[in-house]
């Protein structure tokens, strides 16, 4: 194959073929295609796109770089594409599981203000996130659910052509985007899939149209590939419940996995996890729902929790001792009485990183500990000196004022309450 012919039909704004595609992908991976020509046909589909075929080709060499795997049970993934304090896998995967769909979820690490669900799982002493694809493959097949990082085995492809698109300039592309997040929810095996595209200011996707179109790419390549797939688009302004960071995030997982607490984010995660059970099982969505409340009111969502820690190596009893130690902590009040209008999510994450719940390099390491802790809601009458939010980190005290300032910034307090209501903007199917 003659690389620079398929880079010259892409920069042309040209259909590239199947079997291109799948060449371009299968050398690429092999290092025969070398990255400068990989990154130039990456930007090439930046500037000029690709069709939902040439997508769904791209989509399917990516996947079939490496291991694909299959299940002989009703399974589904739920997959957000990432928000601030978005701890919604902790309590929808085990939730679906519960209601007994088989849920095998490769998850990610955290960079930048996005946090990773394995980051947070990790919080808990003992538990390994880094599981063999045959380890993997045991717990999902008996315990219903296993939460791991992605192996080196599933879409290499997908490994090296994001090295490359984070320092090319080339992250921002619908059929990129797509493919990368696609290849790797469908090598995982899953029957069904339940898009989370998070939208608003803590989000990848700032605009509806533009979460609308990742959403319905999604939901299109996955059918394309012959799962059942449903998106839904969700408000991502404010952060979703208290906690943003790790341990508190887990905690907080929790506490809504115990149904300790209502609000809009649990029910956005009997949405999801109703999702999963309805495309997967299948059953009617309303029943679906149903059954979800009542596995979240009898206590089975949290046991499947539990045993999916314990069969990781996770100890709870241990991540209760681990809140319990002193941390350094800073709490800051509302300057003035009213309604809080808006979190904002964005600088919220931004704090939390700069405690050290994040990383900025990819190896970077995490304090489990530090985070933010919301105290109110958008919505919230609060008067002035109430308290806003903690921030919390292990270590050392210095610039915890500095967060704490910075942090002051998310708040917006208005003397009208805020309209509230569902944090689900769209279902596309
Ligand atoms: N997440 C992914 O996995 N890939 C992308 O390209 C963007 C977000």
């Amino acid at each position: 194959m003659i690389a620079k012919i398929v880079l010259d039909k892409k920069r042309e704004g040209r259909a590239l073929g199947s079997a291109e595609i799948r060449e371009f992908i299968d050398l690429f991976t092999k290092g025969i295609i070398p990255d400068y020509q990989m990154s130039a046909l990456a930007m090439a589909i930046c500037c000029r796109g690709m069709n939902e075929r040439e997508t769904a080709d791209l989509t399917e060499a990516m996947m079939r770089s490496g291991e694909c795997l299959d299940w002989p049970f009703a399974s589904a993934d739920k997959h957000s594409t990432g928000g601030v304090g978005d701890k919604l896998s902790l309590v929808v995967q085990p939730l679906a599981a519960a209601c007994g769909v088989h849920v095998p979820s490769l998850t990610g690490r955290g960079l930048g203000l996005t946090g990773g669900t394995a980051d947070k799982l990790e919080s808990i002493p003992g538990y390994n996130a880094s599981l063999s694809l045959a380890e993997f493959r045991r717990v999902v097949s008996e315990t219903g659910v296993s939460m791991t990082v992605q192996t080196a085995e599933i879409t290499p492809a997908d490994k090296k052509l994001y090295a490359l698109r984070d320092v090319t300039g080339t992250v921002a592309s619908i059929p990129l985007i797509v493919s990368s997040i696609l290849s790797k929810k469908l090598a995982e095996g899953a029957s069904a899939l339940v898009f989370d595209v998070k939208c608003g200011r803590g989000a990848f996707m700032k605009t509806p149209a533009e979460a609308h179109e990742l959403a319905a790419a999604l939901v299109a390549g996955a059918k394309a590939a012959g799962r059942r797939a449903v998106a839904l688009v969700t408000d991502m302004n404010a952060p979703l419940g208290c906690a943003v960071g790790n341990a508190n995030e887990v905690a907080e997982a929790i506490s809504l996995l115990k149904g300790e607490r209502g609000g809009a984010d649990v029910e956005l995660c009997i949405e999801l996890a109703a999702w999963m059970v309805a495309l997967a099982l299948p059953m009617e969505l309303e029943n679906a729902r149903e059954l979800c409340r009542t596995r979240l009111a009898d206590g089975s969502a949290f046991a499947k929790f539990e045993a999916m820690v314990v069969r990781h190596g996770g100890n709870l009893a241990r991540f209760a001792e681990l809140r319990e130690r002193p941390t350094f902590k800073f709490r800051i009040q509302a300057m003035r009485s009213g309604y809080i209008t808006a979190i904002d999510a964005e600088k919220v994450a931004r704090a939390a990183l700069a405690l050290g719940a994040g990383r900025l390099a990819a190896g970077d390491r995490i304090d489990p500990l530090a985070g933010v802790t919301l105290a109110v809601g958008v919505g919230a009458k609060v008067v002035a000196g109430a308290p806003l939010a903690t921030l919390e980190r292990s270590g050392d005290p210095d610039g915890l004022e500095k967060c704490a300032a910075e942090l002051m910034k998310a708040f917006v307090i208005g003397s009208q309450p805020p309209p509230t209501g569902s944090l689900i903007l769209e279902t596309i199917t």
